[in-house]
Protein backbone atom coordinates (compact mmCIF):
# COMPACT_ATOMS: atom_id res chain seq x y z
CA UNK A 1 0.00 0.00 0.00
CA UNK A 2 1.14 3.52 -0.82
CA UNK A 3 2.23 6.24 2.14
CA UNK A 4 0.13 9.23 1.45
CA UNK A 5 2.43 12.97 1.47
CA UNK A 6 1.63 16.42 0.53
CA UNK A 7 3.04 16.84 -3.13
CA UNK A 8 1.78 20.77 -2.74
CA UNK A 9 0.89 23.46 -0.85
CA UNK A 10 -0.62 26.77 -1.64
CA UNK A 11 -3.12 29.63 -0.12
CA UNK A 12 -4.86 32.63 -1.02
CA UNK A 13 -5.60 35.62 1.09
CA UNK A 14 -7.84 38.32 0.17
CA UNK A 15 -5.65 41.99 -0.57
CA UNK A 16 -7.69 43.81 2.00
CA UNK A 17 -5.74 44.75 5.36
CA UNK A 18 -7.72 45.34 8.14
CA UNK A 19 -5.53 46.34 10.93
CA UNK A 20 -6.76 46.81 14.72
CA UNK A 21 -6.98 49.98 14.36
CA UNK A 22 -9.17 49.54 11.34
CA UNK A 23 -11.35 47.90 13.39
CA UNK A 24 -12.29 50.99 15.93
CA UNK A 25 -11.76 53.66 13.61
CA UNK A 26 -13.60 52.03 10.30
CA UNK A 27 -15.89 49.91 12.25
CA UNK A 28 -16.60 51.98 15.03
CA UNK A 29 -15.63 49.06 17.51
CA UNK A 30 -14.92 50.13 21.07
CA UNK A 31 -11.52 48.60 20.95
CA UNK A 32 -7.64 49.16 21.16
CA UNK A 33 -4.83 47.74 19.38
CA UNK A 34 -3.32 47.03 22.59
CA UNK A 35 -6.11 45.62 24.00
CA UNK A 36 -6.69 42.81 20.74
CA UNK A 37 -2.72 42.41 20.78
CA UNK A 38 -2.10 42.16 24.03
CA UNK A 39 -4.48 38.81 24.79
CA UNK A 40 -4.68 37.31 21.29
CA UNK A 41 -1.38 38.44 19.50
CA UNK A 42 -3.23 39.78 16.61
CA UNK A 43 -2.23 42.85 14.54
CA UNK A 44 -4.44 42.30 11.96
CA UNK A 45 -6.42 40.25 9.24
CA UNK A 46 -7.59 40.23 6.13
CA UNK A 47 -11.04 40.68 4.93
CA UNK A 48 -12.57 39.48 1.35
CA UNK A 49 -14.88 41.84 -0.65
CA UNK A 50 -18.39 41.33 -1.23
CA UNK A 51 -19.54 39.21 -3.90
CA UNK A 52 -16.38 36.56 -2.90
CA UNK A 53 -17.37 33.33 -1.36
CA UNK A 54 -15.41 30.42 0.08
CA UNK A 55 -14.97 28.50 -2.97
CA UNK A 56 -13.24 31.88 -4.83
CA UNK A 57 -10.70 32.01 -2.06
CA UNK A 58 -10.22 28.67 -2.36
CA UNK A 59 -9.35 28.80 -5.97
CA UNK A 60 -6.43 30.31 -6.55
CA UNK A 61 -4.81 28.40 -3.28
CA UNK A 62 -5.58 25.04 -5.07
CA UNK A 63 -4.29 26.22 -8.12
CA UNK A 64 -1.08 27.34 -6.04
CA UNK A 65 -0.90 23.67 -4.75
CA UNK A 66 -1.59 22.13 -8.00
CA UNK A 67 1.28 23.60 -9.39
CA UNK A 68 3.81 23.28 -6.52
CA UNK A 69 2.98 19.39 -6.83
CA UNK A 70 4.10 19.96 -10.11
CA UNK A 71 0.59 18.28 -11.22
CA UNK A 72 -2.64 20.06 -14.01
CA UNK A 73 -5.72 19.85 -11.99
CA UNK A 74 -7.22 17.20 -13.85
CA UNK A 75 -4.94 15.35 -11.96
CA UNK A 76 -7.22 15.67 -9.13
CA UNK A 77 -9.08 12.93 -7.92
CA UNK A 78 -11.22 14.35 -5.01
CA UNK A 79 -11.86 17.37 -3.40
CA UNK A 80 -12.29 17.59 0.65
CA UNK A 81 -13.33 20.79 1.71
CA UNK A 82 -13.50 22.57 5.05
CA UNK A 83 -15.05 25.12 6.06
CA UNK A 84 -17.46 26.84 8.55
CA UNK A 85 -17.96 29.67 6.62
CA UNK A 86 -19.85 28.33 3.29
CA UNK A 87 -21.81 30.40 0.44
CA UNK A 88 -25.04 28.77 1.34
CA UNK A 89 -26.50 26.08 3.75
CA UNK A 90 -26.70 23.65 1.01
CA UNK A 91 -24.79 22.63 -0.98
CA UNK A 92 -21.41 22.65 0.24
CA UNK A 93 -19.04 24.61 -1.06
CA UNK A 94 -16.69 22.00 -2.34
CA UNK A 95 -19.08 21.50 -5.53
CA UNK A 96 -18.85 25.36 -6.27
CA UNK A 97 -15.13 24.66 -6.02
CA UNK A 98 -15.09 22.28 -8.64
CA UNK A 99 -16.98 23.86 -11.16
CA UNK A 100 -14.63 27.44 -10.45
CA UNK A 101 -11.74 24.92 -11.30
CA UNK A 102 -13.16 24.46 -14.15
CA UNK A 103 -13.37 20.63 -13.49
CA UNK A 104 -16.59 19.85 -15.26
CA UNK A 105 -15.92 20.52 -18.22
CA UNK A 106 -17.00 18.26 -21.43
CA UNK A 107 -13.30 18.14 -22.73
CA UNK A 108 -11.82 17.59 -19.61
CA UNK A 109 -14.67 15.05 -18.97
CA UNK A 110 -13.35 14.19 -14.93
CA UNK A 111 -16.33 14.92 -12.30
CA UNK A 112 -14.60 14.06 -9.46
CA UNK A 113 -16.58 13.94 -5.85
CA UNK A 114 -16.61 16.61 -3.49
CA UNK A 115 -16.55 16.14 -0.04
CA UNK A 116 -17.49 19.12 2.77
CA UNK A 117 -16.09 19.21 6.18
CA UNK A 118 -18.05 20.75 8.94
CA UNK A 119 -15.39 20.38 11.71
CA UNK A 120 -14.69 24.43 12.61
CA UNK A 121 -10.59 24.47 13.48
CA UNK A 122 -10.03 21.21 13.25
CA UNK A 123 -11.52 20.99 9.84
CA UNK A 124 -8.60 20.28 8.07
CA UNK A 125 -6.63 18.07 10.07
CA UNK A 126 -10.11 16.06 9.79
CA UNK A 127 -10.07 16.74 5.84
CA UNK A 128 -6.09 15.07 5.77
CA UNK A 129 -6.55 12.43 7.79
CA UNK A 130 -9.64 11.34 5.80
CA UNK A 131 -7.42 11.97 2.59
CA UNK A 132 -4.55 10.56 3.67
CA UNK A 133 -6.35 7.32 4.66
CA UNK A 134 -8.27 6.84 1.30
CA UNK A 135 -4.77 7.47 -0.90
CA UNK A 136 -3.38 4.68 1.86
CA UNK A 137 -5.69 2.69 -0.06
CA UNK A 138 -4.29 2.73 -3.09
CA UNK A 139 -7.96 3.57 -5.19
CA UNK A 140 -6.68 7.41 -5.48
CA UNK A 141 -3.64 8.85 -6.44
CA UNK A 142 -4.45 12.82 -5.56
CA UNK A 143 -6.86 13.96 -3.31
CA UNK A 144 -7.00 18.36 -2.62
CA UNK A 145 -7.78 19.30 0.99
CA UNK A 146 -8.64 23.16 1.07
CA UNK A 147 -9.62 25.18 4.28
CA UNK A 148 -11.02 28.19 3.28
CA UNK A 149 -12.68 31.05 5.45
CA UNK A 150 -14.97 33.83 4.20
CA UNK A 151 -15.88 34.93 8.20
CA UNK A 152 -15.97 38.66 7.49
CA UNK A 153 -19.43 38.08 5.85
CA UNK A 154 -20.96 36.61 9.96
CA UNK A 155 -19.13 39.08 12.49
CA UNK A 156 -21.07 41.19 14.11
CA UNK A 157 -18.78 44.25 13.30
CA UNK A 158 -19.45 46.74 16.20
CA UNK A 159 -18.84 47.24 19.75
CA UNK A 160 -21.75 44.28 20.76
CA UNK A 161 -20.10 41.76 18.56
CA UNK A 162 -16.05 42.96 19.37
CA UNK A 163 -15.20 39.71 21.34
CA UNK A 164 -15.59 37.23 18.60
CA UNK A 165 -15.24 39.48 15.77
CA UNK A 166 -12.27 41.24 16.37
CA UNK A 167 -10.55 37.78 16.09
CA UNK A 168 -11.56 36.52 12.98
CA UNK A 169 -10.02 37.03 9.55
CA UNK A 170 -10.25 35.41 5.53
CA UNK A 171 -8.30 33.23 3.77
CA UNK A 172 -7.61 29.49 1.74
CA UNK A 173 -5.11 27.21 2.19
CA UNK A 174 -4.18 23.92 0.34
CA UNK A 175 -2.64 20.99 0.10
CA UNK A 176 -2.49 17.61 -2.65
CA UNK A 177 -2.33 14.72 -0.52
CA UNK A 178 -0.62 12.34 -3.04
CA UNK A 179 0.31 8.55 -2.86
CA UNK A 180 3.85 7.82 -2.76
CA UNK A 181 6.22 4.55 -2.37
CA UNK A 182 8.90 6.74 -1.01
CA UNK A 183 8.79 6.10 2.79
CA UNK A 184 7.57 9.20 3.90
CA UNK A 185 3.87 11.41 4.63
CA UNK A 186 1.28 11.84 6.78
CA UNK A 187 2.67 9.16 9.60
CA UNK A 188 0.01 9.69 12.38
CA UNK A 189 -3.44 11.07 13.08
CA UNK A 190 -5.88 11.83 15.57
CA UNK A 191 -9.15 13.16 15.90
CA UNK A 192 -11.05 13.78 19.13
CA UNK A 193 -14.39 15.62 19.72
CA UNK A 194 -16.63 16.74 22.84
CA UNK A 195 -20.16 17.57 21.94
CA UNK A 196 -21.11 18.63 25.17
CA UNK A 197 -19.65 21.64 24.67
CA UNK A 198 -20.90 21.95 21.31
CA UNK A 199 -23.38 25.43 22.09
CA UNK A 200 -19.73 27.12 23.86
CA UNK A 201 -18.66 27.79 20.31
CA UNK A 202 -21.82 28.05 17.67
CA UNK A 203 -23.65 29.92 15.63
CA UNK A 204 -26.75 29.28 15.31
CA UNK A 205 -28.73 31.28 12.09
CA UNK A 206 -30.95 28.82 11.99
CA UNK A 207 -32.63 26.04 14.00
CA UNK A 208 -34.31 22.94 12.01
CA UNK A 209 -36.05 21.93 15.63
CA UNK A 210 -38.13 25.23 15.12
CA UNK A 211 -41.06 25.33 12.71
CA UNK A 212 -40.11 27.01 10.68
CA UNK A 213 -36.74 26.68 10.93
CA UNK A 214 -36.30 30.46 11.16
CA UNK A 215 -38.81 32.37 12.70
CA UNK A 216 -41.03 34.65 10.73
CA UNK A 217 -42.80 38.18 11.25
CA UNK A 218 -46.17 38.69 10.06
CA UNK A 219 -45.41 39.38 6.57
CA UNK A 220 -43.98 36.05 6.05
CA UNK A 221 -40.41 37.39 6.25
CA UNK A 222 -37.74 35.16 8.07
CA UNK A 223 -36.26 37.13 11.02
CA UNK A 224 -33.43 36.29 13.07
CA UNK A 225 -32.42 37.70 16.39
CA UNK A 226 -29.09 39.22 16.60
CA UNK A 227 -28.02 36.62 19.40
CA UNK A 228 -28.97 33.79 16.89
CA UNK A 229 -27.19 35.67 14.06
CA UNK A 230 -23.85 35.90 15.30
CA UNK A 231 -21.14 33.31 16.41
CA UNK A 232 -21.72 32.81 20.66
CA UNK A 233 -18.13 32.06 22.35
CA UNK A 234 -17.81 31.14 25.78
CA UNK A 235 -13.94 32.52 25.29
CA UNK A 236 -12.22 31.72 28.48
CA UNK A 237 -13.84 28.17 28.92
CA UNK A 238 -12.71 27.37 24.95
CA UNK A 239 -9.03 28.97 26.03
CA UNK A 240 -9.36 26.13 29.18
CA UNK A 241 -10.12 22.76 26.92
CA UNK A 242 -7.82 24.20 23.87
CA UNK A 243 -4.95 24.49 25.98
CA UNK A 244 -5.71 20.78 27.49
CA UNK A 245 -6.57 18.90 24.33
CA UNK A 246 -3.77 20.30 21.88
CA UNK A 247 -1.63 18.86 24.58
CA UNK A 248 -3.35 16.09 25.17
CA UNK A 249 -3.44 15.83 21.36
CA UNK A 250 0.00 16.19 20.27
CA UNK A 251 1.10 13.52 23.11
CA UNK A 252 -0.90 10.96 22.34
CA UNK A 253 0.75 11.03 18.96
CA UNK A 254 4.06 11.04 20.37
CA UNK A 255 3.18 7.85 22.35
CA UNK A 256 1.89 6.40 19.09
CA UNK A 257 4.89 7.29 17.34
CA UNK A 258 7.62 6.56 20.16
CA UNK A 259 8.47 10.14 19.29
CA UNK A 260 9.85 12.59 21.44
CA UNK A 261 9.33 16.72 21.25
CA UNK A 262 13.25 16.93 19.93
CA UNK A 263 12.56 14.49 16.90
CA UNK A 264 9.92 16.87 15.62
CA UNK A 265 11.88 20.33 13.53
CA UNK A 266 8.59 22.24 13.26
CA UNK A 267 5.12 22.87 15.14
CA UNK A 268 2.33 24.07 13.27
CA UNK A 269 -0.39 25.15 16.11
CA UNK A 270 -4.04 26.15 14.90
CA UNK A 271 -3.95 30.36 15.40
CA UNK A 272 -7.17 30.70 17.85
CA UNK A 273 -4.79 33.29 20.37
CA UNK A 274 -0.88 33.38 20.07
CA UNK A 275 -1.30 32.99 24.44
CA UNK A 276 -2.81 29.60 23.76
CA UNK A 277 0.02 28.47 22.17
CA UNK A 278 2.43 30.39 23.76
CA UNK A 279 1.03 28.41 27.17
CA UNK A 280 1.08 24.83 25.20
CA UNK A 281 4.67 25.48 24.25
CA UNK A 282 5.48 26.67 27.46
CA UNK A 283 3.92 23.61 28.75
CA UNK A 284 5.86 21.37 26.64
CA UNK A 285 9.24 23.34 26.89
CA UNK A 286 9.53 23.88 22.93
CA UNK A 287 11.82 26.42 21.78
CA UNK A 288 10.54 29.42 19.99
CA UNK A 289 12.13 29.06 16.49
CA UNK A 290 9.69 25.26 15.98
CA UNK A 291 6.58 26.95 16.51
CA UNK A 292 5.30 28.52 13.23
CA UNK A 293 2.81 31.49 13.59
CA UNK A 294 1.15 34.27 11.20
CA UNK A 295 -1.24 35.40 14.01
CA UNK A 296 -0.39 38.37 14.05
CA UNK A 297 -1.30 39.07 10.55
CA UNK A 298 -4.32 37.04 9.65
CA UNK A 299 -6.09 36.12 12.96
CA UNK A 300 -8.34 33.00 13.12
CA UNK A 301 -8.83 31.66 9.98
CA UNK A 302 -10.17 28.36 11.22
CA UNK A 303 -10.11 25.85 8.64
CA UNK A 304 -7.88 27.69 6.63
CA UNK A 305 -4.99 27.69 9.28
CA UNK A 306 -2.99 24.81 9.46
CA UNK A 307 -2.60 24.78 5.14
CA UNK A 308 -1.85 28.47 5.09
CA UNK A 309 1.42 28.52 7.34
CA UNK A 310 2.23 25.04 5.53
CA UNK A 311 1.98 26.86 2.57
CA UNK A 312 4.16 29.61 4.19
CA UNK A 313 6.31 27.88 6.43
CA UNK A 314 7.80 25.93 2.82
CA UNK A 315 7.87 29.31 0.54
CA UNK A 316 9.80 30.78 3.69
CA UNK A 317 12.39 28.18 3.67
CA UNK A 318 11.71 27.45 7.02
CA UNK A 319 9.74 23.91 6.12
CA UNK A 320 11.60 21.76 4.05
CA UNK A 321 11.54 18.00 2.84
CA UNK A 322 12.78 15.86 5.28
CA UNK A 323 11.71 17.82 8.59
CA UNK A 324 9.01 15.80 11.02
CA UNK A 325 6.50 18.37 11.31
CA UNK A 326 3.06 18.40 14.10
CA UNK A 327 0.07 20.00 13.28
CA UNK A 328 -2.46 20.40 15.65
CA UNK A 329 -5.92 22.20 16.38
CA UNK A 330 -8.54 22.51 18.13
CA UNK A 331 -12.29 24.65 17.71
CA UNK A 332 -15.95 24.70 17.63
CA UNK A 333 -17.54 21.40 18.68
CA UNK A 334 -15.42 20.86 20.58
CA UNK A 335 -13.22 19.00 18.18
CA UNK A 336 -9.63 18.41 17.56
CA UNK A 337 -6.79 17.10 15.92
CA UNK A 338 -3.30 16.33 15.43
CA UNK A 339 -1.04 15.23 12.36
CA UNK A 340 2.73 14.13 12.88
CA UNK A 341 3.70 14.50 8.95
CA UNK A 342 7.23 13.16 7.11
CA UNK A 343 7.57 16.20 4.87
N1 LIG B 1 -11.75 45.08 22.84
C1 LIG B 1 -11.93 45.63 24.05
N2 LIG B 1 -12.57 45.01 25.05
C2 LIG B 1 -13.05 43.79 24.81
C3 LIG B 1 -12.89 43.14 23.57
C4 LIG B 1 -12.21 43.84 22.56
N3 LIG B 1 -12.01 43.31 21.33
N4 LIG B 1 -13.46 41.92 23.64
C5 LIG B 1 -13.96 41.78 24.87
N5 LIG B 1 -13.72 42.91 25.59
C6 LIG B 1 -14.10 43.20 26.96
C7 LIG B 1 -15.32 42.43 27.37
O1 LIG B 1 -16.49 43.11 27.00
C8 LIG B 1 -15.14 42.35 28.86
O2 LIG B 1 -15.53 43.58 29.41
P1 LIG B 1 -16.34 43.61 30.83
O3 LIG B 1 -15.36 43.02 31.83
O4 LIG B 1 -16.60 45.06 31.02
O5 LIG B 1 -17.56 42.77 30.62
C9 LIG B 1 -13.62 42.26 29.04
O6 LIG B 1 -13.05 42.77 27.82
C10 LIG B 1 -13.12 40.85 29.27
O7 LIG B 1 -13.73 40.00 28.29
P2 LIG B 1 -13.41 38.48 28.20
O8 LIG B 1 -14.16 37.87 27.05
O9 LIG B 1 -13.60 37.85 29.54
O10 LIG B 1 -11.84 38.52 27.84
P3 LIG B 1 -10.78 37.38 27.93
O11 LIG B 1 -9.67 37.83 28.78
O12 LIG B 1 -11.38 36.04 28.19
O13 LIG B 1 -10.22 37.32 26.41
C11 LIG B 1 -10.45 36.09 24.36
C12 LIG B 1 -11.09 37.07 25.34
C13 LIG B 1 -9.20 36.72 23.79
C14 LIG B 1 -11.45 35.84 23.25
C15 LIG B 1 -10.07 34.76 25.04
O14 LIG B 1 -11.11 34.33 25.86
C16 LIG B 1 -9.74 33.65 24.05
O15 LIG B 1 -8.82 33.74 23.26
N6 LIG B 1 -10.46 32.53 24.08
C17 LIG B 1 -10.20 31.41 23.17
C18 LIG B 1 -10.61 31.66 21.76
C19 LIG B 1 -10.46 30.41 20.93
O16 LIG B 1 -9.55 29.60 21.15
N7 LIG B 1 -11.34 30.11 20.02
C20 LIG B 1 -11.27 28.78 19.42
C21 LIG B 1 -11.28 28.71 18.05
S1 LIG B 1 -12.57 29.50 17.24
C22 LIG B 1 -13.39 28.30 16.31
O17 LIG B 1 -13.25 27.11 16.45
C23 LIG B 1 -14.40 28.81 15.37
Amino acid sequence: MPNAYISGTGFYVPDEVVTNEDLAIRYGIDTTDEWIQKRTGIEARRFAPEGVGAADLAVPAVEMAVECAGLSKTDIGLIVLATLSPEHCFPGSGVYLQTKLGLTDDDVGHFVGCLDVRDQCSGFLYGLATAASMVQTGSIDNIVVVGTEVHSAALDLSTRGRSVATLFGDGAGAVIVSATNEDRGVRSWHLGADGRYADALSQKVWDTRKRPFIPRNEEGVGQVTPDDMWAHMEGRLVFKHAVERMIGALMKEFQKQSLTLDDVDLFFFHQANLRINQYVAKQLGLPEEKVFHNIERYGNTTAATIPIMLAEAEREGRLQRGMKIAAVAFGSGFTWGAAIIDW
